[in-house]
Formats: structure tokens, sequence, C-alpha cells
């Protein structure tokens, strides 16, 4: 990545930093900035696409203008059933949204484009005056994403950008580069690269070459870690650095786990120490954990991952999983419902990110909530204090 794309996204990192989490709005209040403000007072070429986005929210939520927040029919597609950050996202989002008064369409699509296609389809035929969508291929709904805004039904991006249409109101997510960096920092840390130690091996596991944040949480890492790389203090055997030889379609268990078991095999099974595999999520965490249980001999590595999925916090209390980033999904529904209200009302949106995630077609107006490192130290009162989890959903 370019270093002055790199720099922006810092900046957008610390700025972000300085956030308390999610839906905290005196911290909204000062942080948020309208598309238009920022348009107005950012450099010469930022502002245009800033305000070719700002022009076509404005459009979108003064279409929607006539409309009341906590009536109608909000559709909501969701990627998969299969991770379970995507069934908390979606029930999350569905209660969040009747509680508000809203009725709920929510949709699964199996990981099958064609599928989340016709839903969007159906959601667009029916007359939902509002669509929030978690993509699988950011960039595979430029078409049925023009209907939706022929039909002025405003569209928010939840959790993943959606790529290559000017129909995309607001995107809502967790800051992607800010895990990445956590979990390059934390590797960093325990292995005490910065001491100078080393050197270690390391293997690396990104997420879905289709998912716009796969790339943020791989260059997140990778600004930390490519140093090191560099100077010879971490060593890749398998020499599988590049996004694309890292990558993992549909951030597939499975997938990882082969793609570990054929590099413990060539390179780590004749008493080769593994000291780290950086892992971009919990899915592909599962599967290296998988691979390593079943064939590798060594001392087990530092592994990180993101989502505080269940079964990896299991790991991490047993010791096979050394961290995760949480990613609290019920104050990204809290944030995103307020979004739906704002647009529906034509009331200013709480954005808190105007530089970052342009789509291709300019940059779409973000509300960045906070990741948070997570570990066995941690985890109770992160998750079972706050009621995220029970004590008895981690047995
Ligand atoms: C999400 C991650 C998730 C991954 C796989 C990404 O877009 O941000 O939280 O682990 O998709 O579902």
């Amino acid at each position: 990545m370019k270093k002055q794309v790199i720099s922006t996204l810092l900046v957008g990192a610390m700025a972000v930093g300085m956030l308390a989490g999610c839906g905290d709005s005196t911290s909204t209040g000062a942080a948020a900035t309208s598309a238009a403000a920022a348009a107005s007072s950012a450099a010469p070429a930022a502002a245009t696409s800033a305000a070719a986005a700002a022009t076509s929210a404005a459009a979108a939520a003064t279409s929607a203008a006539a409309a009341a927040a906590g009536t109608g029919t909000v559709g909501v597609a969701m990627p998969t059933k299969d991770l379970q950050r995507w069934n908390q996202d979606g029930s999350n989002m569905k209660d969040q949204l009747e509680a508000a008064g809203y009725t709920v369409d929510l949709q699964y699509a199996n990981n099958d484009v064609s599928t989340q296609v016709s839903q969007i389809e159906n959601m667009v035929a029916n007359g939902d005056q509002i669509l929030v969508i978690a993509s699988i291929d950011g960039s595979s709904l430029g078409t049925v994403l023009a209907e939706a805004k022929a039909k002025n039904i405003p569209v928010i991006a939840y959790d993943r950008l959606i790529m290559q249409t000017d129909a995309v109101s607001y995107y809502a997510t967790f800051d992607n580069y800010k895990v990445g960096t956590i979990q390059g920092q934390y590797i960093e840390d325990q292995l005490g690269l910065k001491d100078g130690k080393g050197p270690f091996n390391i293997e690396i596991f990104t997420g879905d070459p289709a998912d716009n944040n796969a790339q943020f949480f791989y260059n997140g890492a990778m600004d930390v870690l490519k140093p090191y790389i560099t100077s010879g203090k971490l060593v890749v055997k398998s020499g599988q650095t590049e996004f694309a030889d890292v990558a993992t379609a549909n951030w597939s268990t499975e997938t990882a786990q082969s793609r570990m078991e054929n590099i413990i095999s060539s390179y780590y099974s004749d008493g080769t120490t593994l000291d780290a595999v950086l892992c971009s999520n919990d899915s592909t965490a599962l599967g290296v954990e998988n691979a390593l249980s079943g064939a590798y001999n060594g001392t087990w590595p530092v592994i990180t991952g993101q989502d505080c999925d269940m079964a990896n916090v299991k790991n991490m209390i047993a010791g096979k999983q050394s961290m995760s980033v949480f990613k609290d999904t019920r104050e990204l529904a809290k944030q995103v419902v307020k979004m739906v209200g704002q647009v529906l009302t034509g009331a200013t949106v709480d954005v808190n990110n105007t530089k970052d995630y342009d789509n291709g077609t300019g940059v779409i107006p973000t509300y960045l909530c906070d990741p948070v490192f997570a570990d066995k130290d941690n985890y109770k009162t992160l998750l079972i204090d706050s009621g995220y989890y029970t004590e008895a959903d981690l047995q």
C-alpha cells in the first residue's frame, strides 16, 4: 500500500482510537462530521469525491425524508449463517429495529452471491424503504443496487463496503485497519521483536479477496510486521506473504486448515518451530488450530484472531489461540439502527470518517466503531460481564 494511504489510515485510526466506542454520543458529537463539511475542508481531490458521496447521500436522504423513523420495512441482507458473527449481527439488527418500530425483512444468503442478489431484488420489488447490506462479494451488487437507487431506496453498507456503485449512501463498520494493527502489534509484543529478539518463524492467513475488509486487516497487520520480515527477524518459511497468496476464499475454516496442513508437511514436519501465525479472523484461526492439533508437534505458536467466536474463545481459554479482537455487534447494530432513523427522517447522519472508505465511485461517509483487544485475561469482563455470552456458552 502506498505510504500516503497508510498515513491517511493511521491518522484515521488515531482519530477513531480517541473515541470511547460505537454509539458514544458525546464522542460522536465531537468527531462526527457531515460529509458535506468534510468535503469543504478536505484537500481538493478528496473533497471532490467526498462531495460526490455527500451529494448522493443527501439525495437519498431527501427522497426518503417523507418517511418516518420507526415505520415501514427495513431490508437486512446478511452473507451467511455459517459464521457465528453474522447470526449475531442479524439478530441484533432485527431485535433493535423491531424495538424501534420497524418491520424487518432479514435474509441470509448462504455465502452465495446470486442468492444475495435475488434477495435484494425482492426487497426492492417489495418496496422496503431502506436496505442494510453486509455483502458477500462487495463488487457484485451494482446492478441490483441501481434498481434500488432508481426507486429512491437508500442503502447502508453494513460492516463490509459495497464497491463500484454510487447507490450506497453510508457505511458503518469497525475500524478495520486498526483490527490488523492490534493483531500485528500483539505478535510484535509477544515475540519481543522491538527488543531485537528473533529470528522467528511466522505464517500468514487473511480473508476473502472479495471482502474489502480483508485488505484493510492485512495492511494493518503487515504494516507492523513487514519491517521484521525485511530485516529477517521474522521468517515466512512457506514464502507466502503477498495478499493473493495468503487470502482465504469465503473465510473458510476448511480452506485455511488444508493450507496450514500443506505448510506444516512441507516446512514444519522436521521439528522446525512455528512461532506465530497471523490469522485475520477467528474462522481462519480455527482452521489453523485444527491443522496444528492434527499434525504439528512443536511448541504451540502465538495465534491471532478476530470476532471472539465461541469456539475461539474456548480455544483461548484452552491455550490454543492467543488473542482475538472483540467487535461488539450489539454496538454496530445500535449505530446502524440510529443511522436508519437519521437517513429516513432526513436528519444529519452521524459519521466519523469521511476519507478512508472510497468504494470506487467516491468516499462513502462512514461510522467506525472501535475494535477491542481480547485475550484469556480480559474475556470475562468483555464477554461475560457485558452479557455478550453466558459462562455456559463457553463451557
Ligand atoms: C468481518 C469479520 C469476519 C469476516 C468473515 C469480515 O468482513 O469484518 O468480522 O470475521 O468478514 O465473516
